[in-house]
């Protein structure tokens, strides 16, 4: 079974076309990572899934069941734009009404867990209003959280977060999943750090999907190449520009092949022309290159 499946996914405001023609499947256990420029229809369709804006067309399964289903409903987490927190009240405070909006049986202990979750025990006595946009980020994780949802929604959640906020946030999101039942749709434009965690991807494009895939095909796919420094990296440009189709000199200061070259062949080869490799190593393009790989294709 699904987690989501969503057919045919349209959604108008007015003349603008969202949504169009949406298809996209998230299997249950997984981390999706749903991608997309600016204004291609993620935080849309993501309300559409959580019910906060009805669809024009089509139709969405959650765990089997239609979206609108109460059941399912229950089970749902999401975080879109900001939670809806009181400022001055404080954490503890906030997160205590939204249990007992939800008529959760065992409000304290089901918000002390949470706040567990998220690593924010310690800031419970915080006004909300003080919180720094990293500690509002987890608190809107942990309001997503409440009721123990079969599946998660959250609309750009590592938005404002550190470096250790991010590795708080990716411990959460795989112990959230550890079990196979519980889902996660994460949309976020942090491509790296959304690669460390996805176990599917959906891109989107002009409110497509443009292409779906699990992170061990994104890997497959993904083009490998020898990347190298040396001591004169112009002349070495210039030597692998004239034997090697494809060269790149990238942000890190290496030069990368993308050829069908061993990192033996290259360094052979630029020995014998005077120049001496200082490193050389081969990798794979990640997430993000692959991403604007794809969006320059057109595809
Ligand atoms: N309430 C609305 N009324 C009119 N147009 C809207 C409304 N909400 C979204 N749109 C339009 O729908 C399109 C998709 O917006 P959406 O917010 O879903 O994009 P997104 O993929 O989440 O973008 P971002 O990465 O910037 O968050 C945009 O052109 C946006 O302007
Ligand atoms: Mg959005």
């Amino acid at each position: 079974m699904n987690a989501i499946e969503i057919r045919d996914l349209t959604k108008n405001f007015g003349e603008k076309q969202a949504v169009c023609g949406l298809d996209m499947t998230v299997p249950m256990g997984a981390i999706y990572g749903f991608i997309g420029e600016n204004g291609s229809g993620k935080s849309t369709t993501e309300k559409i899934v959580c019910g906060l804006i009805h669809a024009s067309g089509g139709s969405v399964r959650l765990y089997g069941r239609p979206h609108t289903d109460s059941d399912v409903r229950a089970r749902l987490g999401v975080l879109i734009e900001a939670p809806g927190c009181y400022p001055s009240l404080t954490v503890w405070d906030n997160m205590m009404l939204q249990a007992e909006n939800l008529a959760l049986p065992d409000a304290e202990s089901a918000v002390v867990a949470t706040l567990k979750a998220v690593r924010m025990e310690g800031a419970a006595g915080n006004k909300y209003k003080n919180c720094s946009l990293g500690m509002k980020q987890r608190v809107g994780i942990a309001m997503a959280l409440l009721g123990d949802p079969l599946l998660l929604v959250l609309d750009e959640p590592q938005n404002g977060l550190d470096a250790d906020g991010m590795r708080i946030m990716r411990e959460v999101f795989l112990d959230i999943v550890k079990d196979g039942k519980r889902s996660i749709v994460i949309s976020s434009h942090l491509l790296g750090e959304l690669q460390k965690v996805a176990t599917h991807y959906g891109i989107i494009r002009h409110g497509k999907m443009l292409v779906e895939m699990t992170a061990a095909e994104l890997d497959a796919s993904c083009r490998t190449f020898v990347a190298l420094q040396s001591g004169d990296m112009r002349k070495t440009k210039a030597l692998l520009c004239e034997k090697y189709a494809r060269v790149e000199e990238d942000e890190a200061g290496y030069l990368r092949v993308y050829d069908a070259v061993t990192p033996e062949q290259i360094v052979k080869y630029l020995y014998e022309k005077g120049v001496c490799v200082t490193e050389i190593k081969t990798d794979k393009i990640g997430l993000e290159e692959y991403y604007i790989d794809l969006m320059k294709g057109g595809k």
